[in-house]
């Protein structure tokens, strides 16, 4: 079963939409607004709803970026798992994916937070494991500089080994709560973890007792063959980042095969691709939203967003010439960058045609056109063994969201690529993950100290 997330950006996933006379106004902070796309993708019977984050307010140094909604500026956004954690109590389905930083943040607290959302949403709780890809962020967190890769990542490995270790501090019995015999819980159902390694020293047991699916649903998005690497060793699912369905079988191909490698079954982890759907009744309807949508960027902004993705100033540049050269490597994430310059390269494109290609998917691919088409896109891939499933960007909200769920869900149904209902109350459960084993304890007994 194919599976759908939706990022619940309220601005919507492309430059112009916010401004479109369809789309939501007054998005700052607006819960209302996120509670009713939370119910609508949960109507849409999809898998989850996935937020990005950052830990600082980006692009101040691009004026014409940041007055104009750029969602990953992300000047005024909820804590997410605060978001999460009130959308988790109006829905009751809808899995709750939210991203939080190994680089700046303590195991014991994401440990303790993700496991509480587990907790309230009663087992729908995701964590995207991101090492942080605004070099910047670093700043807000007692650093001079951005922290290495090799040091972000060392931390990575040993923080995500810290937060399972925590997660399995309890038996799944340990709280007894026998109010007769006056026994609340049951001393020999709990381990300390004692952990001493390079990074942390953590000695548990975490203050939140077994979460209904034993461990929330991890998440990653590293590019970096070290970032792969811990992806197949440790992630459930992982947040691919393709300009293409052949670069998404590349990168399908590659994980499944790290995993098989380190002994790990590959339908163990879920390889879940960005793409920005523009759907309509009609094909021409939906041409039309995405020329509409274009015409809301100047050049002047298009330029500014061009000169982030590729990390050089573009504006002393003809729009109409080439796109210059930029230095091969950068700090932090890098992903976009380089599928956009090789695409640029690849195709002789010019500054305004390179940026007219990115904008309108944010990097991701787009998929435009009528239900079937879009279907046909979703299935030619997922049959193409080039995912597991779609991260969904909407360009309009909640308009395109909305058409996804009336237009492409049924279609996708009628195909017997999706769910009509869900089967589980878990978002292991929609994904098709099993639940882990507690590393120390039986449901019998306690099995290791
Ligand atoms: C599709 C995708 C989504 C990502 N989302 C976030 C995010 O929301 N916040 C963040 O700090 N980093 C994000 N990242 C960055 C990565 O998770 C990773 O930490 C970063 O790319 C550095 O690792 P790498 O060098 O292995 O790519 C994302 C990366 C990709 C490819």
């Amino acid at each position: 079963m194919m599976s759908l997330f939706t990022i619940p950006n309220l601005g919507g996933a492309h430059l112009g939409g916010w401004r479109h006379p369809a789309a939501y106004a007054n998005t700052v902070m607006n819960l209302d607004q996120a509670i009713e796309v939370a119910k609508l993708a949960e109507r849409g019977k999809f898998d989850g709803v996935f937020l990005a984050d950052g830990n600082g307010v980006r692009d101040m140094d691009k004026p014409a970026l940041f007055a104009a909604n750029h969602p990953s500026a992300r000047p005024g956004v909820f804590d997410p798992v605060v978001l999460m954690t009130a959308l988790a109590t109006h829905t009751t389905r809808l899995g709750l994916v939210s991203t939080a930083t190994t680089t700046f943040d303590e195991p014991f607290h994401i440990a303790r937070r993700f496991a509480s959302l587990d907790h309230i949403s009663h087992g729908r709780a995701g964590w995207n494991l991101v090492t942080a890809s605004n070099p910047g962020d670093a700043l807000n967190f007692n650093h001079s500089e951005f922290v290495s890769r090799e040091d972000r990542y060392g931390r990575a490995e040993e923080f995500i080994e810290v937060v399972r270790g925590l997660w399995d501090s309890w038996a799944e019995d340990a709280f007894v709560q026998d109010q007769g015999a006056g026994q609340y819980l049951d001393p020999a159902r709990v381990r300390k973890l004692n952990h001493q390694g390079k990074y942390f020293r953590v000695a548990g047991p975490l203050n939140v007792p077994r979460t209904p699916q034993g461990h929330p649903v991890v998440f990653m998005a590293g590019q970096s063959a070290r970032g792969k690497d811990l992806a197949a060793r440790q992630a459930d699912a992982m947040f691919g980042a393709g300009d293409s369905k052949e670069s998404c079988q590349a990168d399908y191909a590659d994980i499944k095969s790290r995993m098989v490698r380190l002994g790990r079954n590959p339908d163990t982890l879920r390889f879940i691709p960005g793409v920005s759907i523009f759907v309509a009744e009609t094909s021409g309807e939906a041409d039309d939203l995405y020329g509409e949508l274009n015409e809301l960027i100047s050049p002047a902004l298009g330029v500014a967003y061009l000169s982030k993705i590729v990390t050089r100033d573009l504006t002393e540049f003809p729009v109409d010439g080439p796109l210059p050269e930029v230095p091969d490597t950068v700090i932090g994430g890098s992903s976009v960058r380089s599928f956009v310059l090789k695409m640029a390269r690849r195709e002789n494109l010019t500054i305004r045609q390179t940026y007219q290609r990115v904008v309108p998917g944010f990097g991701s691919p787009v998929i435009k056109g009528n239900p079937a088409q879009v279907a046909d896109a979703l299935e030619d891939w997922y049959a193409g063994k080039a995912c597991d499933g779609f991260m969904i960007s909407n360009p309009i909200m909640p308009v395109a969201l909305r058409n996804v769920v009336d237009l492409v869900v049924p279609e996708l149904q009628r195909r017997g690529l999706f769910r009509k209902e869900y089967d589980g109350p878990t978002l292991r459960d929609h994904m098709g993950l099993p639940k882990p084993d507690n590393a120390y304890f039986s449901n019998t007994g306690l099995a290791a100290e």
